[in-house]
């Protein structure tokens, strides 16, 4: 065998060097998905050593996708695993039910991804033709094993165009640089479009509590907040935000038809049943007394809106997250996130001890350094402080600057989740359930919560 042929054999096609170094571990060419609309071919046309696809039933491919109102913009998420591959790839593409020859909606070529078109049309400008979101070399995780997630954003025809059909391909490669050794995987994935928003129920407003303390007091900007009362779904339904809810980044402001507005601003929703919606209050400068009102089929003909209900903002409204039902404040131990409490309020807890570090989380903290807003996620990178002045009072005393190593929002956590980062003080009462009240200016965490502290 020459040289020449086992080249060309390797790399499966006569394609020029230039392509051969862009066009493979930085998004494989269009086409690959298995789509039959496409002649069914996938990336095993190449990656061939456990050819055909499928053929190892311990890795997977599976696509998330949630039905899709016409014209606006959702996530889709791609994820692979396989036990002992270090590298990972993908390609996906939408298309009508109907036809699926015919491309369905566009993606976003996000950073990290790009989009090849079928019918030989120019990357990223695909047109009528089908189009492919490939991974880059960024997104392979060259040497991460168990899997891989993408997220993507798609946004659906903009007219309502009945079933779409996902394709995709994964590539659970072994990271040795070329493409030999690779499972690959092929799925699809059918979605309708949403049925219009038809809620038949009227909704009212009974309570507002502050999402940490319960108490219907304590409200501020980017605080986490729980309304109470009847209407807000058919009864039964219940639903949490999933990672298909986060579109941009973003947590969603509508979710099931239903609506929170808050000061005249979407509320961000994290959960909602008939009789509770959980939302962050928006990033807000009023103060006062403030309307809130829940809204059933938004933006319809056919809209319904409870009856106003009034809250009053404060500048701050400190307030600690507890292990319900327990009085004991939710906190962790943030070396491995064990729970840091007593086993015999919260099972599979253990007491911190006097200078042990522990994590404790709170919401209505007011403005963080830098800012962010409702709805946000803070960054993993970020730590966004506190901007003004916070006491934290452990066992009766105002604890030392020394011991509270950190008091800002939660990395990858939405931004009305606060943590506080502190050494139990030597003041401790060991053996006991030390109190702990957050303090900004005249407003104070609830009291009665506390930390149990071992001997
Ligand atoms: C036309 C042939 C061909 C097709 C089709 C193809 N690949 Fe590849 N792929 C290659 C070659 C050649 C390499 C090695 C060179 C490189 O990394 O660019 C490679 C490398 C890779 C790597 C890195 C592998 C490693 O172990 O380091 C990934 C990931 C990958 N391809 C994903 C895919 C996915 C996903 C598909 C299908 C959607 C696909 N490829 C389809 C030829 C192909």
């Amino acid at each position: 065998m020459s040289n020449r042929f086992q080249r060309a054999l390797f790399v499966c096609s006569l394609a020029s060097l230039p392509a051969v170094i862009y066009g493979f571990s930085n998004g494989p060419v269009p086409g690959r998905t298995g789509a039959a609309a496409d002649g069914g071919l996938d990336c095993a046309a190449c990656h061939r050593t456990f050819a055909p696809a499928n053929s190892d039933p311990r890795g997977s491919l599976r696509i998330e996708a949630g039905p899709y109102t016409p014209g606006v913009v959702q996530t889709i998420r791609v994820l692979l695993s396989h036990p002992e591959a270090q590298r990972w790839g993908f390609q996906i593409t939408a298309r009508l039910a109907s036809d699926e020859s015919k491309p369905a909606g566009k993606f976003t070529p996000l950073d990290g991804f790009r989009v090849v078109c079928g019918g030989g049309a120019p990357e990223g400008n695909c047109g009528a033709n089908p189009e492919f979101l490939d991974h880059t070399r960024a997104t392979t995780f060259p040497g991460q094993s168990g899997g891989a997630v993408w997220t993507l954003e798609w946004t659906p025809p903009a007219t309502a165009s009945g079933g779409v059909v996902f394709f995709a391909a994964g590539n659970a490669a072994n990271n040795n640089g070329n493409n030999q050794g690779d499972h690959i995987y092929t799925t699809s994935t059918r979605i309708a479009e949403r049925a219009p928003c038809n809620l038949t129920t009227l909704p009212a407003i009974t309570a507002v509590r502050n999402g940490a303390s319960f108490r219907d007091t304590g409200f501020a900007l980017n605080t986490m907040a729980s309304l109470g009362g009847t209407g807000f779904q058919e009864a039964g339904a219940t639903r949490g935000v999933s990672a298909l809810d986060i579109v941009g980044g973003r947590f969603p402001v509508e979710m099931n038809c239903a609506a929170v507005e808050i000061d005249g601003k979407r509320a961000p929703i994290t959960y909602l049943d008939a009789n509770q919606i959980n939302v962050q209050i928006p990033t807000t400068l009023s103060l006062g007394d403030i309307a809130v009102r829940v809204i059933l089929n938004p933006g319809t003909a056919n809209e319904k809106r409870s009856r106003d209900f009034s809250i009053k903002l404060e500048p701050a409204a400190p307030a600690l997250f507890r292990f319900l039902p327990a009085s004991a404040i939710a906190a962790i131990f943030p070396a491995n996130g064990t729970p840091a409490a007593d086993p015999a309020q919260v099972p599979g807890s253990v007491k911190p001890k006097i200078g042990d570090v522990i994590t404790l989380f709170a919401t209505g903290l007011g403005v963080s350094e830098p800012v962010y807003q409702a709805a946000e996620i803070t960054p993993l990178t970020a730590t966004p402080r506190v901007r003004d002045q916070l006491t934290v009072e452990f066992n009766g005393v105002a604890m030392s600057a020394g011991d509270v190593l950190y008091a800002g929002l939660t990395p990858g956590s939405i931004t009305g989740l606060w943590q506080i980062n502190l050494r139990v003080p030597a003041n401790a009462t060991p053996g006991q359930n030390n109190p702990v009240v957050l303090r900004m200016g005249s407003l104070a965490s609830q009291p009665g919560v506390t930390v149990a502290v071992g001997p």
